[in-house]
């Protein structure tokens, strides 16, 4: 599609989706793709809000060049650095020499040093507001969203939040823009993948974010990825999930994230989860290490208060992949989590000790006694595999 496409009057959608990227930040899968979202709005004077990944540029600009219809653009507001949007900014000054780019403080150091761009730069202070005629924008800068030059654009005569990547979902558009167009429900847990993998670290600056925009009043959200936000329910909906996972609040259910080289450790996590189900917990979810993509396991743990992680005991360490799952749990300063554990060996074991650092790092409330396998399952291993899950569908239940 390369003309722009109105959301309404005066704005326009001229993003692009992506559906040739494997892996986004060359690190998560993106099995539907994501889009690169940038909006235009036409006054008296023009704004454009972020660019696209420079991959996307020459449709990009074929976009904008029609939206703008002759019309000069004036403004480019620069909610986010990363350049998954400023890709495709250095190119948009050189068609667009007189365009003003719009930014605070840290967004000007990063303009000159991914682009070399120091003229025409308007650098904007928090709650600075800017005319373009009949629609006024007002600046609120949103540090370590998860960058920290990451700023949102209110505008305020037609309430459009233009929000970064908040509220941003993997997942691309196709045909439709806004969650009126679409199936929203699609993309709820693209949106907790998309923020547990990359904003996940953040909760504390995004829940500043969220005190500071809690006073506006908010008919569009505009994110830098994935669907426009207009319907009153749906609205409410992103903002509360972006308030639950930034808060670390999880939903009753339990992820069960083991490795296992041979099938014995595996069967641990089966008789653990076979018991969670025999009380009655509905969501249990293993994921085997080696298979499937951290980015998933890492979304369930965001979602889920329990969390049970076991490993072989390999090379006197930890199974590779399961550390490796460690230090992305640690690394997002995961909270307010239910942990159990188990581990195997065959003549040494170092793995259940290594999770017992890990429970003890994260100041996660551990429940049931750890369970640690000589080779392979006996009733003993057996039994104490069912108590681990009887603790924690004891422990999920007490919060009903
Ligand atoms: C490459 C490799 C390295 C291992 N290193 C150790 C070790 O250092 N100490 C130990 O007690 N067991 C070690 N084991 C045995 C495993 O911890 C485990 O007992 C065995 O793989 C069975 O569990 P599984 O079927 O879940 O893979 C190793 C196994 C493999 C294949
Ligand atoms: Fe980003
Ligand atoms: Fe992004």
């Amino acid at each position: 599609m390369l003309k722009p496409i109105p959301i309404k009057e005066d704005l326009f959608y001229v993003g692009v989706n992506d559906r040739t990227k494997h892996l986004f930040e060359n690190l998560w899968p993106l099995p539907k793709g994501v889009s690169y979202n940038s909006y235009l709005i036409k006054d008296e004077k023009t704004a454009l809000f972020d660019t696209v990944d420079v991959c996307y540029s020459d449709t990009f600009f074929h976009k904008l060049e029609i939206a703008l219809d002759g019309k000069q653009l004036d403004y480019v507001v620069i909610n986010h650095m990363e350049p998954d949007h400023s890709g495709s900014l250095g190119l948009l000054k050189s068609r667009f020499p007189n365009v003003q780019i719009i930014g605070n403080k840290r967004t000007a150091d990063m303009v000159q040093g991914f682009h070399g761009i120091t003229d025409g730069v308007k650098v904007i202070a928090d709650g600075e507001e800017l005319s373009l005629g009949k629609h006024q924008l007002v600046f609120y800068l949103t540090p370590m969203v998860h960058w920290p030059e990451t700023m949102m654009t209110y505008e305020k005569t037609s309430k459009i939040i233009f929000s970064g990547d908040a509220f941003g979902t993997f997942g691309t558009l196709d045909g439709g823009i806004t969650d009126a167009q679409l199936y929203p429900e699609r993309y709820y847990d693209e949106m907790i993948r998309y923020y547990s993998n990359i904003v996940g670290k953040f909760g504390s600056p995004v829940q500043k974010a969220l005190e500071k925009l809690s006073t506006l009043e908010i008919n569009y959200i505009c994110s830098t990825h994935g669907p426009v936000w207009t319907l009153p329910d749906q609205i409410e909906k992103v903002v509360s999930i972006y308030d639950k996972l930034s808060r670390y609040q999880g939903d009753e259910g339990v992820v069960i994230a083991y490795g296992s080289m041979y099938g014995n450790t595996e069967q641990m996590a089966e008789t653990v989860a076979y018991e969670l189900a025999q009380q009655g917990i509905r969501e249990i979810i293993l994921h085997n290490v080696s298979k499937r993509s951290h980015s998933y396991i890492i979304r369930d743990i965001f979602k889920y208060k329990g969390l049970i992680v076991g490993s072989p005991t390999y090379n006197n360490k930890l199974f590779p992949e399961v550390e490796y799952l460690l230090s992305k749990v640690e690394g997002r300063d995961m909270k307010n989590r239910y942990f159990g554990y188990f581990g195997s060996f065959t003549w040494a074991g170092a793995a259940v000790k290594r999770l017992a650092q890990f429970a003890e790092d994260t100041k996660f409330e551990v429940v049931g006694n750890p369970v640690e396998m000589k080779q392979a399952m006996q009733l003993d291993t057996h039994d104490a595999c069912i108590a681990l899950g009887k603790a924690m569908a004891d422990r999920l239940k007490q919060d009903r």
